[in-house]
């Protein structure tokens, strides 16, 4: 059986970690896969917008344990390394991506979902970076992404102390934008996904790029970044339909170009 299965809703792919015994743990299977569908999203125009969930009552509870166990140091490495290409092919997606977590997001689960742009949640929810409780450390970017999403001090209890937190105190700390009710949950991130459809997709992929690379960047650099993108988009026949629209009061037909 596929660990990942793939839904089209309407203009939202919706990518579903499907290995709900093993409560979705991430082995290579499923990292593989996961590369596999967002090199076949990179060629669809008509989707334009990420859902990644969890079948069952995890969204993915850590990189797969006992595959781990078998792993020496050089296996190790590049079992983090493959976690950093998911990361990082999702980050470099055109189109929004959203987390939709309605159980366990633990370990490589929760470093899945912070390579997502945003998380919601619902209450059922629960965040960590259990890693030390095994001898381990986070290493599908937990050390990284979770600093820039929560702080450093956050992201040093969660990682040092090992212990969960609930959906509340996770959108208290920005890890969560917002909490759905279990039964919404999937329905609200898919809207979220739709509703993007409605603007400009160029102006989209450009800001996306440029939020991603200007937190990396020296403020002077980001700023360069967003004047040429900003540039950039100006040349783009969406540019003048979306200032054309306001002005004559009616939507905007964005084209993609
Ligand atoms: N890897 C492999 N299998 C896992 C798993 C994981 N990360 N998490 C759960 N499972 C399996 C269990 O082994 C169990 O399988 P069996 O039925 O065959 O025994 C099944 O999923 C259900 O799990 P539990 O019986 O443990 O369910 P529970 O409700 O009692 O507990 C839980 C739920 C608290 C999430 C618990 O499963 C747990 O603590 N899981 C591990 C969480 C963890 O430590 N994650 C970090 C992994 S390391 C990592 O991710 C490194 C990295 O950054 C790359």
């Amino acid at each position: 059986m596929e660990p990942v299965r793939f839904e089209l809703r309407g203009a939202v792919a919706v990518l579903t970690l499907d290995r709900p015994k093993a409560l979705n743990a991430l082995d290579r299977a499923t990292l593989e896969a996961l590369l596999a569908h967002r090199g076949a999203l990179a060629g669809k125009a008509d989707v334009r917008a990420v859902v990644l969930t969890g079948e069952g009552r995890a969204f993915a509870a850590g990189a797969d344990i006992a595959e781990m166990r078998a792993m020496n140091a050089a296996d190790a490495d590049a079992f983090s390394q493959l976690g950093h290409r998911v990361g990082l092919a999702l980050e470099s997606l055109a189109v929004p991506t959203i987390a939709a977590v309605g159980g366990y997001a633990l370990g490589g689960g929760c470093e899945l979902a912070l390579a997502c742009d945003w998380i919601y949640a619902s209450p059922k929810a629960r965040f960590g970076q259990p890693e030390v409780g095994l001898g381990l450390i986070p290493g599908f970017g937990g050390t990284s992404r979770l600093v820039r999403r929560v702080g450093l001090a956050w992201a040093k209890e969660l990682v040092l102390s090992g212990e969960p937190i609930d959906a509340e105190l996770a959108q208290r700390i920005g890890l969560v934008n917002r909490i759905f009710e279990p039964e919404a949950l999937l329905e609200a991130a898919v809207e979220a996904g739709e509703a993007i459809t409605a603007k400009g997709p160029i102006a989209v992929a450009q800001a996306k790029r440029v939020l991603q690379a200007g937190q990396d960047a020296d403020v002077r650099v980001a700023h360069d970044l967003e004047q040429l993108a900003f540039g950039l988009v100006s040349t783009t026949e969406d540019r003048d339909e979306g200032i054309d629209a306001f002005l004559e009061k009616r939507a905007p037909r964005f084209r993609n170009r």
